[in-house]
């Protein structure tokens, strides 16, 4: 890495003025930021240069391979199976990493899953997972590579030595409204994916209300950047582009979309979730060279339950243990009969967030028990008078809140009227 002749200001100055980084200032604003050398409100100013002025695809790829050096990088190459995961930008009552990675190891694929925890209105993977008894997110990568070998899948927070430049520009995007950049995305998502070494990698792009990308174009946009990104990597990268204007499934909240997930395992289960889970799931197969496998036979014949029950224990949870319900419920009804035609994700997430579920500053704790379950979905029938949501959460004076939320997230048509479904999976790019 070169290192000479260069300082902050200019390296500010040339994307301020829409010129490009060339790779030695890259090497240099990355690591320089990661030591300390460089100061946040430095690199808060190159961010928001960014942002505004973008970054050529030369640009991204060094970005990201500076991020990716700024820390370890893992190798599964040893494990005796292929490796493969996925990665989703992010929605509401995206459960689908708990029932998925499981599936994929009963098909002999290994899953090293390294997850996160909630922030906003979209939902963490680590968090619904603390919602069974003793099971724990933190395990060394020792513990990572015996259960991958033995179980075959592994869902556990990134150690602090895996792309330490993204988690401290990570940290300074959320609070200085630099979030929203293909480029920052797009590197600080494949950063780690790269880093922590899997042989394949299938990105679950979200696009509508309850996603960062509200729209297709910008979703599309990002999903090539990333793919090329991991491409150009040597990793066997395909994204889908997937509805998240409806949320998934019937749940929001950790515990209700543990216990969804169960059920998709039993062979029951939401079918958005079943198709969505199925399809992820012969996407990370097809980059692992596995091609004589159906998931949604394995997910039939109970293989996938029982590699859930070894996953949850190897990492000291109780998969039968009983799961945590909130003190109080609060039932929304119908207010007339007919079909439900919208159901809107960022409301629904909206509201899961005020009762609890979700947390607004990186240390709050989460209301395990917590969240919205809604008895249907576009396109079913509904009566007046009948459940539409059940609000959950420990501490009542949410409620308001979270109906607030819901306010104008929903529209019953009159009975008869015609409903067209949406598809689920909008795009594949590879
Ligand atoms: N998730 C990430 O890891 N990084 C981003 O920039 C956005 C979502």
């Amino acid at each position: 890495m070169s290192n000479a002749g260069h300082d902050v200001i200019e390296v500010i100055h040339t994307k301020r003025d829409g010129g490009e980084l060339s790779d030695s200032q890259i090497d240099w604003v990355i690591a320089a930021y990661t030591d300390g050398r460089v100061a946040d409100e430095q690199m808060a100013a190159l961010n928001m240069a960014i942002l505004l002025r973008g970054m050529n695809r030369r640009e991204i790829a060094h970005w990201t391979a500076a991020m990716i050096a700024s820390g370890e990088r893992m190798s599964f190459d040893a494990l005796s199976r292929p490796t493969a995961d996925k990665h989703s930008t992010g929605g509401v009552g995206d459960k689908i990493t708990l029932p998925l990675a499981p599936l994929v190891a009963a098909c002999g694929v290994a899953v090293p899953q390294l997850s996160g925890r909630g922030l906003g209105h979209t939902g963490g993977t680590l968090d619904k997972l603390e919602a069974i008894p003793g099971w724990r997110a933190s395990i060394s990568n020792e513990e990572m590579f015996a259960q991958l070998e033995s179980v075959g899948a592994v869902i556990c927070a990134a150690g602090a030595g895996l792309a330490p430049a993204d988690k401290k520009l990570y940290a300074l995007r959320d609070v200085t409204g630099t979030v929203e950049s293909i480029p920052l995305i797009a590197s600080s998502i494949m950063s780690k994916k790269i880093a922590e070494g899997t042989g394949a990698l299938v990105l679950d792009v979200k696009v509508g209300s309850g996603a960062f990308m509200k729209n297709l174009d910008d979703a599309r946009e990002l999903a090539r950047t990333m793919v090329d990104l991991g491409l150009d990597a040597g990793v066997h990268t395909v994204a889908l582009l997937t509805d998240m204007a409806t949320p998934l499934g019937l749940t929001a909240g950790n515990a209700l979309e543990v216990a969804e997930s169960v059920e998709v395992l039993a062979g029951g289960g939401p079918a958005d979730v079943v198709e969505l889970t199925v399809a992820l799931a012969r996407e990370m197969l097809l980059g692992a060279g596995v091609r004589d496998l159906d998931p949604a036979d394995v997910l039939a014949s109970g293989r996938a339950m029982d590699a859930w029950n070894a996953m949850i224990a190897a990492q000291g949870g109780d998969p039968s243990a009983a799961l945590p319900v909130a003190r109080e419920q609060h039932v929304v009804t119908a207010p007339s009969s007919g079909v439900l035609t919208r159901l809107d994700a960022l409301s629904v997430g909206l509201a899961a967030w005020r009762l609890g579920a979700g947390r607004e500053r990186k240390e709050d704790p989460v209301q395990l028990g917590a969240g919205v379950v809604w008895h249907a979905r576009p396109g079913d029938p509904v009566r007046a008078g009948e459940p539409l949501f059940t609000l959950h959460t420990d501490t009542p004076e949410r409620f308001d809140r979270a109906l607030a939320a819901l306010e104008g997230g929903w529209d019953v048509a009159p009975e008869g009227t015609s409903y067209e479904p949406s598809p689920l999976i909008l795009d594949r790019i590879s």
